[in-house]
């Protein structure tokens, strides 16, 4: 990567070939390298990609972009799984957008998240009695955890059975864990893609049959503005919900715990204060923000000082956005108390994460559910651990001891 300050009279910096995916300064540094960027310049471009993509890491031009729909497409942002399909509503720009928005919303609202808790926290125990049944002083959180946990959820929102909760798991994997340099063609993420939508496309079907009461059945009547909504965007939805939930949730709880192990005094504090557990919880959101996402530039603009041309891509770091002192004060102390704290790990305007009451309530609950059975525990120092970067970052694996 090389850095290039002076380009023509535009003082936007270079920094040539860098893609936030598999750059080794963003693997091995995350979250913190984001704090070097950011204040290194208020943004940078990168021709990494056929396209310039300029990457914006202040939170009041994260927070704007974001806001800009008029400037800034979700359309033509190509994830790189699915050619051929649009995920609904992250790839929809308005009007069209605002419809589903008005469909799925409810979905995941506070009601229905009422509704969910007890069988979340059910799937929250059944994993902790699995890692105490097994035995031992010790697991990979990351494996027996993290990744079930919104697996089971996603799979208790539509209704499927949890005996394959486990190949549900291999797919995931397939599909969002493996990066450019692994899968440089992008075939395996194109086959796991085409799998999850056989499979789901399959329960739709199921539903139109014999529906039930899981978000696909209620959302079989569900009408588009004035008219029924189709298969093919139910489909679309359903492996949004797959996609955006899971991951992430996955993510942010593996940062979560691996802030937990290293962090005696907040443990006890949690075990103490159980109501402290909700501002705990949106401090990691903000510290750990693990998601940066993207757009396409509609037409020529100049936004946060930076010349761009219609095709361009923005690339919007929620890491580098909600650590910045010009927004937190001490943004880079982890303030368990933290408030206001408004961050922008859930993103901003028209896209902002509809199942955001769905992962604080999923996080809320694995702390509590552990906490109850492991008060104590810490990280094996002998086992290194990874993780991966691009668009929503998460440890590879949490190697945990308890005694
Ligand atoms: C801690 C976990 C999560 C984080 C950090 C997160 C973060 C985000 C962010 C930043 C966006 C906006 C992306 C953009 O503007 O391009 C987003 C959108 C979205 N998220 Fe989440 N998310 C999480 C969990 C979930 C869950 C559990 C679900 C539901 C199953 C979900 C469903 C969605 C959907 C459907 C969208 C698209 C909304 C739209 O385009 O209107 N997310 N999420």
């Amino acid at each position: 990567m090389i850095l290039d300050h002076q380009v023509g009279s535009e003082q936007v910096p270079w920094r040539h070939g860098f893609d936030h995916g598999v750059e080794p300064s963003v693997l091995a540094g995350f979250p913190y390298v984001w704090d070097d960027l950011r204040e290194a310049s208020r943004a940078f471009r990168s021709d990494a990609m056929p396209w310039t993509m300029w990457y914006l890491t202040r939170f009041d031009d994260v927070q704007a972009a974001l806001q800009r729909h008029d400037l800034f497409s979700s359309e033509q942002v190509n994830y790189n799984v699915t050619d051929t399909h649009k995920w609904i509503p992250a790839q929809i720009d308005p009007p069209d957008h605002t419809q589903y928005r008005v469909v799925i919303t409810p979905l995941l609202g506070v009601a229905a998240m009422a509704s969910m808790e007890p069988g979340i926290r059910d799937i929250a125990r059944r994993l902790v009695d699995e890692i105490v049944a097994a035995g031992g002083t010790g697991c990979d959180f990351v494996d027996r955890f993290a990744r079930r946990l919104p697996s089971g959820v996603f799979m208790q929102l539509l209704g499927l059975p949890t005996e394959e909760a486990d190949t549900f798991l291999a797919w995931a994997g397939e599909m969002l864990l493996t990066n450019n340099a692994q899968d440089p063609t992008g075939s395996i993420r194109k086959q796991a893609a085409r799998t999850i939508y056989r499979y789901l496309g399959d329960t739709i079907a199921q539903r139109r049959e014999r529906p039930g009461d899981d978000v696909v059945s209620r959302l079989l009547d569900a009408q588009v503005g004035d008219r029924p909504i189709t298969d093919a965007e139910l489909l679309e939805i359903c492996f949004l919900f797959y996609v955006a939930g899971m991951d992430t949730t996955s993510g942010v709880l593996s940062y979560v715990f691996q802030h937990l192990a290293q962090r005696p005094d907040h443990r006890r504090l949690l075990r103490e204060r159980p109501h402290m557990i909700e501002p705990f919880v949106e401090e990691c959101l903000r510290y750990y923000s693990i998601v940066a996402t993207s757009r396409v530039v509609r037409d020529d603009v100049e936004f946060a000082a930076c010349p761009m041309h219609a095709g361009d891509r923005i690339v919007v770091s929620t890491t580098g956005a909600n650590r910045d002192p010009r927004h937190f004060p001490n943004a880079d102390e982890f303030v368990i108390d933290r408030s206001p704290n408004r961050h922008l790990a859930f993103g901003a305007g028209i896209h902002r994460c509809v199942g955001a009451p769905l992962a604080r309530l999923e996080v809320r609950i694995a702390v509590q559910e552990w906490l109850r059975t492991f008060p104590e525990f810490s990280i094996d120092p002998h086992v290194p651990i990874t993780q991966h970067v691009g668009g929503s970052a998460g440890l590879d694996n949490l190697p945990l001891v308890w005694s």
